[in-house]
């Protein structure tokens, strides 16, 4: 797709007229009378006075009119523009109608907020509807894909102009979601820990910002990473670990001006999660390829940080391994030892995001010593019970990050919300023969007993962990999402960089 932005409506294959509740004559015709004819104004107030739409939100009604650039009209319903998500869902309730309706050029005609006229309100409004429509337009299959149609140019029609600058960086921030959508869908025998490695190394050429070191499964011995190499034993591919680093800030300390704060991002990338001895029945194995979802959000966020050339020092970190079941995988009551030295009784194997984890964390604040680490994992199914699939958790050691990371989700309209770690949980993730032990038996609080495992291995630096064990992936898909990987917390932590950027 390509998505650019013009005050005056051209030619089109689909219209969409987006409008507010109670759009009445007067509005209208200060803020589209430039932009569209009279009879088309005239039309949209008939519609609205003889009830055939409403501007509800999830609303549309197809309209005919003269002597219009556009083969096909529609109005789309804003609502009164309170509800959370609007904009997006309108947008994506759009790009369903070109699809159905086979259009591949479509310009969208967007309203001022009531009463606000600033471009500031238009881009955010803009940034929200480029979010929708891109998500929208994502659809993930193997196979014949001739019925699919995509919307290939968008074309933003605004009453205040529009920077194009920031829609390209809005458009790129949609794609970066739908990088990391298309990573979790993909099927666990086509994205191998290998494959991941490969997509890696491709983001790297693509973008000459990124460089890339790769530790393969000899290196992670040699390193002694005892918590990734166990999870992956049992599995016929090899494990890695991936470290992206992006440099966007070459200013160095030493020759004047301040070098910006390193950040380190960390994901859980099980490429298939089958409970490894613990095995899960039938019922919770089933999209078990999800559980990669936390290094592909890593990905996705690189990406978005290099196409956009953010200023500030990244470096991304993916642990790469398959938990499955063979005469090799390691088993309950294994004791194994850390990439830090500290020893963990294996008491569920299907515990195994937090070892992956652990070890990535150890080794990224103690290699590269980040100002800050953020990691990410489909790591609890506690997490689904606490909070559902709407909702990520988040917890960490650093009450600042974690109220950055809220008023940047505020922005996205993501839903975040902190669960505690507390002296009872640190205490009972410790085990009598090892240091520590990867599951409790009888402890309910999964999510936080994980955070109090995971705390072990960041040593002093600020830290927060998501987990997005409920929000990569909807059963149901929505307005701009289809089923499958949502790419939940790509765009809040991208928010997050953009509004903390002066301090990085
Ligand atoms: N990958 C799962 C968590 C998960 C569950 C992600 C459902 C997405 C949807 C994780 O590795 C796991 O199996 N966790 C167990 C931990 C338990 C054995 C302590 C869980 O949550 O059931
Ligand atoms: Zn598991
Ligand atoms: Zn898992």
């Amino acid at each position: 797709m390509k998505i650019t932005a013009q005050q005056k409506i051209t030619a089109t294959d689909l219209f969409c007229i987006f409008l507010y509740k109670k759009t009445g004559a007067a509005i209208l015709k200060k803020q589209f009378g430039k932009t569209i004819s009279d009879g088309l104004v005239k039309e949209i107030l008939a519609r609205f006075k003889h009830k055939d739409f409403k501007g509800e939100l999830g609303e549309s009604l197809q309209i005919f009119v003269d002597r219009n650039p556009a083969k096909k009209i529609f109005l789309i319903g804003l609502g009164d523009g309170k509800k959370s998500l609007f904009a997006k869902k309108a947008a994506g309730s759009a790009v369903k109608i070109a699809k159905k309706t086979k259009s591949k050029d479509v310009s969208f005609l967007l309203p001022l907020l009531a009463g606000e006229g600033r471009g500031e309100v238009a881009e955010n409004f803009a940034k929200k509807i480029v979010f929708g429509a891109v998500g929208g337009n994502y659809e993930f299959k193997i196979g014949d894909t001739k019925e699919q149609v995509f919307i290939e140019k968008l074309t933003l029609i605004s009453p205040v102009k529009l920077d194009e600058k920031k829609i390209s960086r809005d458009f790129a921030l949609a794609e970066a979601v739908n990088t990391t959508r298309e990573l979790v869908n993909l099927p666990p025998n086509i994205l191998t820990t290998k494959e991941m490695v490969e997509r890696a190394k491709k983001l790297v050429k693509k973008y000459k910002n990124l460089s890339i070191t790769i530790l393969d499964q000899k290196k992670l011995e040699k390193l002694k990473m005892g918590g990734l190499l166990a999870v992956g034993k049992g599995s016929d591919s090899d494990s890695y670990m991936v470290i992206l680093e992006y440099k966007g800030d070459k200013k160095s300390p030493t020759r004047g001006g301040a070098q910006r704060e390193k950040t380190a991002l960390v994901g859980k990338g099980v490429c298939f999660d089958s409970g490894g001895y613990n095995l899960k029945p039938t019922s919770s194995i089933a999209d078990m390829k999800m559980d990669m979802a936390g290094a592909g959000t890593v990905l996705g966020i690189m990406e978005f940080l290099a196409r956009t050339k953010f200023a500030g020092n990244v470096v991304g970190v993916l642990g790469l391994v398959e938990n499955m079941v063979n005469g090799k995988a390691y088993r309950p009551d294994d004791i194994i030892t850390m990439y830090n030295g500290q020893t963990c009784l294996i008491t569920n194997t299907d515990a195994e995001g937090r070892l992956v984890l652990a070890d990535c964390l150890s080794y990224v604040t103690e290699k590269y010593k980040p100002a800050k680490v953020l990691d990410f994992a489909t790591l609890t199914g506690a997490c689904i019970s606490a909070l559902g699939n709407e909702i990520t958790g988040i917890m960490g050691n650093d009450k600042k990050i974690v109220a950055g990371i809220k008023e940047s989700a505020k922005k996205t309209e993501e839903l975040v919300w902190e669960l505690p770690i507390t002296e009872l949980f640190r205490e009972k993730i410790k085990a009598e023969q090892a240091d520590l032990q990867n599951w409790t038996a009888g402890v309910s609080a999964g999510s936080s007993m994980a955070g109090a495992f995971l705390e072990n291995f960041v040593r002093e630096t600020p830290w927060c962990h998501f987990d997005i064990a409920g929000t990569a992936w909807t059963k149901s898909g929505h307005e701009y999402c289809p089923k499958g990987g949502t790419g939940a917390m790509v765009e809040t932590v991208c928010e997050y960089f953009s509004n903390n950027s002066l301090s990085y």
